[in-house]
């Protein structure tokens, strides 16, 4: 069985301060009014003969995944609570192990909660024409064409065509730096990885096994002494602190042989950062992004949301205003990046 899984335990700190601790940006409206990042996630994949979906976010963050599942018709998602975070491969491999102590191999589709797509069709499509290779044991990872030398994303070097479709991974570097990028984006044989995964549990499980063999005991632990509560699984606070922090992309990804990749066009973006919102709003003709009670003369290139007061801009360019009830953040377009830093000196600050 085709099961959903999402990842929506990351905090989002680049997109402070509307994405908060207690409201990180998968669980925000962030592109469409009327839809979270998560709800848009359970969403692409609704009317398919799939299992319910299994949703892995931090423990805290409980109420809201159930509410928004609930709004978005999907009351018998499962949802696997973390005490605490400790990034995507733990939390894939708790995903995979939950599926095969229920004495099935469920096939995994594992997604990112923070992903835009705007070609639901297409995607779906690309999924489909990749269930082959991951059916033949791959670990199958979705890539796209890079439009620029983005640091903040894996590169997947496209190897041989394989006879299933899809290409085999010749090398799959995760974030690499600028000028390393840059030299990917020119040889043209570089696909970005999308970070959305496709694999039997087993073959995951397989691959953790052999080269993060600590990840995997300590998830095997942690979910042993887990309680089960409606649909929640509570994964035990003790057994999962002690299971180390890595992403799937340096634990399995950029060392296991068996990973394939499959191309994919739909209108993929990361809603990482604000210049990455920026470029998937529309936009006046100006090239300003607003929301809000916003005024602006003579303002260009800029993302401006005003949520509880009026903000008038004059004279502004590539500049990106949030304005919430609490804090306002005014950065440059190009600067983004290090909203993240923002949000380390209020924690240091206490
Ligand atoms: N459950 C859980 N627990 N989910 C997590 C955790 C965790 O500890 N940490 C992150 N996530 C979730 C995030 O909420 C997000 O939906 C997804 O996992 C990916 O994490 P990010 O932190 O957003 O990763 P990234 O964007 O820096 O990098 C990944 O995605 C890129 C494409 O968007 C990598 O796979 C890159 O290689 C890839 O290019
Ligand atoms: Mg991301």
């Amino acid at each position: 069985m085709l099961n959903l899984v999402v990842l929506a335990g990351g905090s989002g700190s680049r997109l402070w301060p509307l994405s908060r601790q207690l409201n990180p940006k998968q669980f925000l409206a962030l592109t469409n009014a009327h839809s979270t990042m998560l709800q848009q996630t359970v969403s692409r994949l609704k009317g398919l003969n799939i299992g319910a979906p299994v949703i892995i976010c931090n423990d805290e963050h409980r109420f809201l995944a159930a509410e928004q599942l609930r709004l978005a018709g999907e009351d018998t998602a499962r949802i696997i609570l973390e005490p605490m975070g400790r990034n995507t491969a733990p939390a894939i491999a708790l995903a995979a192990l939950q599926s095969v102590a229920g004495g099935e191999d469920d096939m995994l589709l594992v997604l990112g909660a923070d992903h835009l797509i705007s070609d639901v069709a297409a995607f779906r499509e690309t999924v489909s024409r990749a269930l082959p290779l991951a059916e033949a044991g791959k670990l199958v990872t979705f890539g796209i064409v890079p439009g620029k030398a983005e640091t903040g994303y894996g590169y997947i070097q496209k190897g041989a065509a394989l006879d299933t479709g899809g290409f085999v991974v010749e090398r799959f570097v995760e974030k690499p730096d600028y000028g390393t990028a840059q030299s990917y984006l020119e040889s043209g044989d570089y696909l970005w990885n999308s970070g959305m995964f496709l694999f039997k549990a087993s073959c995951y499980l397989e691959e953790l096994e052999r080269f993060r063999p600590d990840i995997l005991d300590a998830c095997r632990t942690a979910l042993e002494s887990s309680a089960k509560d409606l649909h929640f699984t509570r994964v035990d606070r003790g057994a999962f602190s002690a299971c180390p922090e890595e992403s799937v992309d340096y634990a399995v990804m950029e060392k296991t042989s068996s990973a394939a990749v499959m191309p994919m066009d739909a209108g993929w973006s990361d809603i990482g950062s604000w210049s990455a919102l920026w470029e998937v709003s529309t936009k006046d003709e100006s090239g300003n992004a607003v929301s809000g009670d916003v005024i602006q003369q003579n303002s260009s290139g800029c993302l401006v949301r005003a949520d509880h007061r009026l903000v008038a801009t004059v004279g502004l360019e590539d500049l990106v205003i949030v304005e919430t009830k609490d804090a306002v953040l005014v950065a440059h377009k190009d600067r983004v990046q290090d909203v993240k830093n923002v949000v380390s000196q209020i924690e240091a600050d206490g």
